[in-house]
This record gives structure tokens, sequence and C-alpha cells, in this order.
């Protein structure tokens, strides 16, 4: 039977194959781009110690609970659940994934564009000579050029879409396993090189950076970090929106569920942190601002291969690893919607890429136009802690909701399934491969599956909507 379903949808070649893969949805721009200016804008150590605390707490329990739905089921999210539980309305978790996978991959197609841009700018030695100062003007305006940041997503979508074409297995393994060592290479040499960076003022403290990513600042904890690093955690570790439900059809049987979800989201959590130590000495060293929104790695970065030796050959290296660590993640997103599409609507697996890639590629032209074309498209809010108003472009809303409501909504619902309705026992012979394996951690998971998690989501929830106030 095992066997049967393995001919019939593919499964990964070996146990370093699905860890491989889902460690490559996982890792990505989250990591070097989005995790460095979440924490640069929202409290620095506070926000690293309260995201670490979700990714042990909450992360690993959802992740792996998308693992054991998504091989019990050997289905898409959708389909999972309506297997699962037919005729209840958990399938919406399913409807929501595929929702959220249009959004992210919207905005992370016109990030991943960027990536391909920077990669081309260092190619072209464009940073070569210049000033910090130059290096961030370069970047806005790149970001807010009539068609570049278009082109670029566009190329990105259509590398994607080729990738998630051509099936799974042949798709990300091959990648993956070269690159991402390499990737986790050169973010050490680079912060190396950022921590021994000479201060640009006497003034500074040579340690400022690693103290502002280290040391938390516990009067900056409020319930905007608390929040961001609930929706960062999320968004990093590729959970709460059933991509992990489909990776998790691919496992085989007789792999360890449990270890590997710990191995994904141990390495994902220790290459954010890298990307930390990369960036943030490099930002006080070099006088730029850790509050650069977006933009930051894509300012620090260039300034960083300025002071390297061998920084126009790092920076190449670096932006091409960069681009496939992007491409792994964004493949599995277009799979969920494409995996759903398949299994739901019956239309074979090239059609349904055709018609989910199309779709997102439109949806992310708005989004990799949200500094020029569509500026103006958006939303004007308060920002309460500065008392300014501030542009919510295209690109930061669906960001915004996808981030912050979709995947931990998503994972709220995952893990009360999992913790209550799934049944122990069904629970048991998947983490123990039907018995082999002995499940030392069964009850610590079940605890956090059932109350830790759920009751974290909900508070965090409660206090961003001022419903509850903590301290
Ligand atoms: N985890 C990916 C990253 O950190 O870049 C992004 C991502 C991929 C989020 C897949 C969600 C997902 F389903």
């Amino acid at each position: 039977m095992t066997r049967d379903v393995d001919a019939v949808r593919g499964s990964f070649s070996s146990k370093f194959g699905i860890i491989a893969a889902a460690a490559g949805s996982a890792i990505g721009l989250g990591n070097i781009w989005r995790f460095p200016y979440v924490l640069g804008e929202s409290g620095g150590g506070a926000f690293l110690l309260v995201y670490l605390l979700f990714v042990l707490s909450i992360g690993i329990p959802v992740m792996l609970s998308e693992f054991i739905i998504g091989r019990s089921t050997q289905m898409n999210p959708y389909g999972a659940f309506k297997k699962l539980a037919p005729r209840q309305p958990w399938f919406i978790v399913g409807i929501m994934g595929v929702i959220a996978a249009f959004m992210i991959l919207a905005f992370y197609g016109a990030v991943g564009g960027w990536t391909l841009e920077y990669f081309f700018k260092s190619v072209v030695n464009q940073f070569s000579g210049k000033s910090s100062n130059e290096i961030s003007q370069i970047f806005e305006g790149f970001r807010s050029n009539s068609y570049r940041p278009l082109l670029w997503q566009v190329v990105f979508m259509g590398l994607t879409f080729l990738i998630v074409v051509a099936g799974i297995e042949k798709g990300i393994e091959k990648y993956s396993k070269i690159l991402m060592p390499i990737l986790l290479i050169l973010l050490i040499i680079i912060a190396i090189r950022s921590v021994s960076l000479p201060s640009f003022s006497e003034k500074l403290n040579p340690g400022a950076g690693l103290k502002f990513l280290f040391k938390p600042d516990f009067s900056k904890l409020n319930a905007k970090v608390i929040f961001d690093a609930l929706g960062q955690s999320f968004f990093s570790l590729s959970i709460g929106m059933g991509a992990l439900i489909t990776y998790g059809s691919y496992i085989r049987k007789n792999d360890n569920l449990g270890s590997s979800a710990m191995i994904i989201s141990l390495s994902d959590t220790f290459i954010a942190v890298l990307a930390g130590i990369a960036i943030f000495p490099a930002v006080f060293a070099l006088g730029f601002d850790p509050q650069s929104g977006e933009g930051l790695v894509f300012k620090i970065l260039p300034a960083i291969f300025q002071n390297m030796h061998g920084g126009y050959y790092i920076s190449i290296l670096f932006f091409i690893c960069l681009s496939v660590a992007a491409l792994t993640s964004s493949i599995s997103l277009l799979e969920v919607v494409v995996t759903t599409f398949v299994e739901e609507f019956k239309i074979t697996r090239r059609k349904a890429s055709i018609i989910a890639a199309s779709l997102i590629t439109i949806l992310g032209a708005i989004c990799a136009l949200s500094w020029y074309t569509f500026k103006g498209f958006g939303i004007d809010t308060l920002d309460e802690s500065t008392g300014q108003m501030v542009h919510f472009n295209f690109f930061m809303i669906l960001d915004y909701i996808a981030l912050k409501f979709l995947l931990p909504i998503g994972g709220l619902f995952i893990v009360i399934y999992l913790g209550w309705f799934h049944g122990k026992k069904n629970v048991m012979k998947e983490l123990s491969n039907q018995g082999v394996l002995k499940v030392g951690y069964y009850h610590l998971f079940m605890f956090l599956v059932r109350f830790v998690a759920p009751v974290a989501i909900a508070i965090v929830f409660l206090n961003e909507t001022g419903l509850l106030k903590l301290g």
C-alpha cells in the first residue's frame, strides 16, 4: 500500500531528501531578509528572545503536526482535512492555506526578484567604491524604478514555475543539497567580517551590534514585538498554511517525523540568528539605521562586501545561493496551490502550475511595483509609537494579512485538530512509524499541541487586539 502510494505520488529518495526539502522550504528570504529587518524594527534582543520561545513552544509542535497530517492522509491540506473530518469545517484550514500561499508568494516573488537584481548588480560591480549612503540610495532607486522590480519578479516566478512543473523530486533535492551548505559557509564568513569591522565612530562601542541582537532590553517588549515574533516564526518555519502538510505527504513511512521536525526547525533558527550576527554588527559599525525596513539587508550586505577581500566574488556567490534558497522556498509555496488544484479539480500538474503561477505573478506584479506605479495604492494609518502617519502599500498589506493572521490562525486550528480530534492512537502510530520507533517525547508533544501552543497563540491575539493587557 505504502509502495503504491509512493509510486503514484512520488516520495523523497532518502531521509536527507525530506530534511533537505523541508529545510529548503523553511530556509529562505525569511531568515536572511525578513528576520533581520523585523528584529531591527521590533525590539532587537527582546524580539529574539520571544522569537526563540515561540519556535520551541509553538513552531516545532505545529511543524510536527503538519507532518503527521500530511503523511497519514497523503494529501494536500484541503483534501487532508476533508478526508480526516468529512462534513466538518476543518477543510477551511486548507482553503486559508491556499489563500496564504497566494499572498505570500506574491510578495515573496518580488523580493526574490530583488535578490536576482542584486546578483546582477554584483556581477557588474555596481557597488564598487560606493559609500554606505550611496549604497542605500542604489536600493531605493532600484525599488522605485518603473520596470526593473517587475522584470526580475517575473523572472523569479518563471523559475519557480519551471521547477514545479518538472515535479517535486527532480526539482527540489538537486539544488538544495549543494547550495545550502555553501550559503551557510558564506554567512559564517560574512558574520566574521561583520563582527571585526572597525566602527565608523570612535564613540561607538565595538560590540554594539551583538549587544543589540543578544541583550534583551525588556523595556522594548510590547504587544507589537510579540505579534511580530509570532508571525515571523510561522513564516520562517513555513508553517500554518499546510506547506508542510504537502511535504509531509511525500515523507516515507519509515522516516522519523519527530527528529526531522526538530532538525529542520533548529537549523532554520540557527540560520536566522547567524544572519543577525552577519547584519547587526555591520549596521552599527558602518553607520546604518537598524530600522531601515525591507531594504535593510540589501543595503548592508553590499556595504560589507565592499569591506572584504574577495568581496566581488563572495557577493556574486552569495546572491546566487540566496536566490536558490529563495527558490526552494517559493516552490514549496507554489506546490501548496498546485497540489491542491491537481487533486481537487482533477486537472494536470502542468495546467495547475500554469494557472496558479500566472495568477500569483499578476498579484505579485502589484507588489513589485508597490514603490512606483502602485505607490499610492494602500492604507494610511497612525503609528502609535511614533505618533506619525505611515503608509502601508500593497506589498506590506499582503505580508501583514498573511503573516499576522492567516498563518497563526491556520497553525492554531492545526494544533487544535491534532491535539483534540485526530485521536491519540493515530498520533502515536504516525510518530512511532506504526510502533517501530520509541517516542519518548510523546507526552510533552501532546501537552504542547493541546495546551501550550493554542493558548499562547490565543493570548498573543487577545493582547494585540487590546482585549487582554499583558504587563
Ligand atoms: N519559510 C520561508 C522563508 O523563510 O523564506 C518562506 C515560506 C515558505 C513561508 C513556505 C511559508 C511557506 F509555506
